[in-house]
């Protein structure tokens, strides 16, 4: 079952809700990088914290017969009904305890992950340590550094509510601006070629990234509510301004890195 530090179970009653918001939210920007790092047909992939699987989905139709997509997660409730008709092995696995084999793959992949694990340090050595010589690392992790209000409206109930959420997560061992320690971190394991690109978006009320907020912010509720932080009334007024069409926000950075290992 779902460890502790990962505040977010798959298995919540709305847990597909959101991550289906999560991957129309990211999903164009995840294949812009991963096609950038040169996908071919053949190539064996791992996808790292699979979530609701559209981008194993898309690696397996990359990859194409000849090649091969295992997706993990610690909660495979949703890659199990999709990794038959998509083409990729769903596999229950903890990244954070799991051994992954050595040398094994030609891209590994994980998106909104490694910032919810304490133990990322290791955890990135290990996916590091699981490339083929010349297989790529692409890593995407949220950088809250942008995260601020744009609509005058629910600017202050947004402001407060983000930094008690930003809290539990980091009292939980999540690291809110893990985005932009990758590309070091990358480099400090001696992969080469390592490059990154940041991106924000404004969020308007009812879009997918204000929808991801909401569910999130949903699923929280239990947290965000008691002494000294909200009321179910104001988790409920913040609810209605993430489907506000006149409300904005900054969206937190999504860090894209990628760093390829050594070819032998
Ligand atoms: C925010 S969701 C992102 C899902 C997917 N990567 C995406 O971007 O659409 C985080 C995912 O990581 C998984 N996860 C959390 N801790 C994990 C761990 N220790 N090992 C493997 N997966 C983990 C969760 O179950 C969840 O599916």
């Amino acid at each position: 079952m779902a460890r502790q530090s990962y505040l977010l179970d798959n298995a919540w009653a709305q847990g597909r809700a959101r991550l289906d918001a999560v991957e129309e939210f990211l999903d164009p920007a995840t294949i812009h990088v991963l096609s950038r790092v040169g996908l071919r047909a053949g190539w064996r992939c791992l996808e790292v914290g699979a979530g609701g699987g559209s981008i194993a989905h898309w690696l397996a139709e990359r990859a194409g017969a000849g090649g091969c997509v295992v997706a993990t997660d610690i909660d495979t409730i949703y890659l199990d009904a999709r990794a038959a008709s998509s083409g990729f092995e769903g596999r229950r696995h903890d990244i954070a305890r799991d051994p992954l084999p050595t040398g094994a793959y030609d891209l590994i992949h994980t998106r909104l992950v490694l910032e919810h694990i304490p133990e990322r340090d290791a955890v990135l050595a290990a996916l590091a340590e699981a490339l083929r010589p010349g297989g790529w690392l692409v890593v995407e992790a949220v950088d809250y550094a942008s995260a601020v209000p744009v609509s005058a409206l629910g600017a202050d109930e947004h402001a407060r509510s983000q930094s008690l959420r930003l809290r539990e997560f980091e009292a939980a061992g999540a690291k809110t601006d893990y985005g932009r320690h990758v590309p070091a971190a990358m480099r400090a394991l001696g992969l080469v070629n390592v490059e990154n690109e940041a991106r924000a978006y404004v969020m308007r009320g009812g879009s997918a990234g204000a929808r991801w907020f909401a569910l999130s912010m949903e699923q929280l509720r239990g947290r965000l509510t008691g002494p000294g932080k909200l009321t179910d009334a104001e988790i409920d007024a913040m609810l209605g301004f993430f489907d506000n069409p006149d409300w904005a926000a900054i969206s937190p950075m999504i860090v894209a890195s990628w760093g390829q290992r050594r070819a032998d």
